[in-house]
């Protein structure tokens, strides 16, 4: 297969557009459905049908996988503007990632694996020996992106792992042209599929989840753990969304989450283009609201989930989760599969990323400190003891989490 038709290999899963299609882009959305009505399934992959034309889920795109190339939408410069850069160069990618122009674990999972992907098809390899060298240096630059989001590593070890094969399966048969495109087109196709299953995992999740949400009043997130930071519906945002399709009435509490802000410019600004009701809140507020605005449960997000279920996410999860604890609310993280790190024993040995001292000291480009020294933990770990459930795909894990968490990875 020519190169330029490799993009087009299973063209990836479109969300399907409503009828107040924005600049967005892939957006369909929600409309709220009667108290006890049944959810219609969302139709993926151009697939419309009159049903989910009418309902259904608005989600901005984050990343698509394009002829042209991988389409990022860049986080940073939202909710001002939405500006989409084209990379076909696999360190393009990487620094994409790095630099949080894409962020959200399963997201970046996704770029990793679309990074993947692009590296071996633009590589100018002639022969396997050469493709599988300068894979590994591909996967290298993707690995060293971020630290804490397992979904990072998971995406690149099912790159390596379709890599291989796809190279043994090649190497059986053909000349050393037809051996590279073949492997080219594995490529392509995995990294199309990764992202479709993550839009498929978000729904499932979401379904799960909704009904451990109240059917009214208020809930609290932090940071953005929606269809930005996964590239389908989001996790805590899914089950929130998924929770008011089904009818629930719900207001949600979004702390700003400094320093990059993802509360105040990514949460904040889907919640808005969904509709779902919101209060934009200071982090420092977050003890004030639990104490006083008979908040009904906390959703939030997970970068990495040890075996006994200690959960890494965005720095201030933790305190939210010790301030629940004491005012008695729910606390529930919602995480894809490929969040867990069963190879680990506990939150203790999640690697912890150190951001940059300027994202702390600088707003938008403006000094608001004095030069010292800074200290910028990117994430925190939560004790599972402080969590009520986790919300999968697969379904609810509880307490004891060592247990729960293996029988759903089928352990
Ligand atoms: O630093 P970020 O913006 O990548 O951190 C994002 C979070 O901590 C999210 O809560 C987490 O990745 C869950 S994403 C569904």
């Amino acid at each position: 297969m020519p190169r330029s038709d490799l993009a087009r290999v299973s063209p990836p899963p479109q969300l399907v557009p409503s009828r107040g299609h924005s600049s967005s882009g892939g957006q369909i959305r929600l409309n709220r459905l009667p108290h006890g009505a049944r959810f219609p399934r969302l139709v993926y992959n151009g697939g419309v049908t009159e049903q989910a034309s009418r309902r259904a889920i608005h989600a901005a795109q984050p990343i698509e996988w394009r002829l042209s190339g991988v389409v990022v939408l860049d986080q940073r410069l939202l909710p001002e503007r939405e500006v989409r850069n084209t990379y076909t160069d696999y360190q393009h990618v990487a620094r994409a990632i790095r630099q949080m122009e894409i962020r959200g674990a399963p997201a970046i999972g996704v770029a990793a694996a679309m990074g993947a992907a692009i590296g071996v098809l633009h590589s100018p390899a002639r022969t396997l020996d050469e493709l599988r060298a300068e894979f590994e240096i591909i996967c290298a630059a993707l690995a060293e992106t971020r630290p804490t989001a397992v979904d990072l590593f998971w995406a690149i070890s099912r790159m390596r792992r379709v890599f291989v094969e796809a190279c043994e399966a090649a190497a059986a048969r053909g000349a050393q042209a037809a051996i590279l495109e073949e492997v080219r087109t594995a490529m392509v196709r995995e990294a199309q599929l990764v992202h479709r299953e993550k839009r498929e995992h978000d729904e499932a999740m979401g379904r799960h989840g909704a009904a451990l949400l109240p059917r009214s009043g208020r809930v609290m997130t932090q940071c953005n753990a929606g269809a930005l930071a996964t590239a389908g519906i989001g996790t805590a945002l899914g089950v929130i969304r998924m929770a008011v399709y089904e009818g629930h009435e719900l207001e949600v509490f979004v702390p700003e989450t400094r320093p990059y802000l993802q509360g105040a410019r990514l949460t904040a600004w889907e919640l808005q283009q969904a509709g779902i009701p919101l209060k934009l809140i200071t982090d420092n507020m977050v003890g004030h609201c639990l104490k006083t605005a008979d908040i009904g449960a906390i959703v939030v997000g997970a970068d990495r989930i040890a075996a006994n279920g200690d959960t890494a996410n965005k720095i201030g999860t933790y305190q939210m989760a010790v301030l629940a604890r004491e005012h008695g609310v729910a606390f529930y993280v919602a995480a894809p599969i490929s969040t867990l790190d069963l190879t680990i024993p506990s939150g203790d040995s999640i690697p912890i990323e150190e951001r940059p001292a300027e994202e702390v000291t600088h707003v938008r480009g403006m000094r608001i400190a004095p030069d010292v020294p800074v200290s910028h933990a990117a994430f925190d770990v939560t004790p599972s003891r402080l969590i009520t459930a986790i919300i999968t795909e697969r379904g609810i894990a509880r307490a004891p989490f060592q247990e729960s968490l293996a029988k759903l990875c089928g352990k």
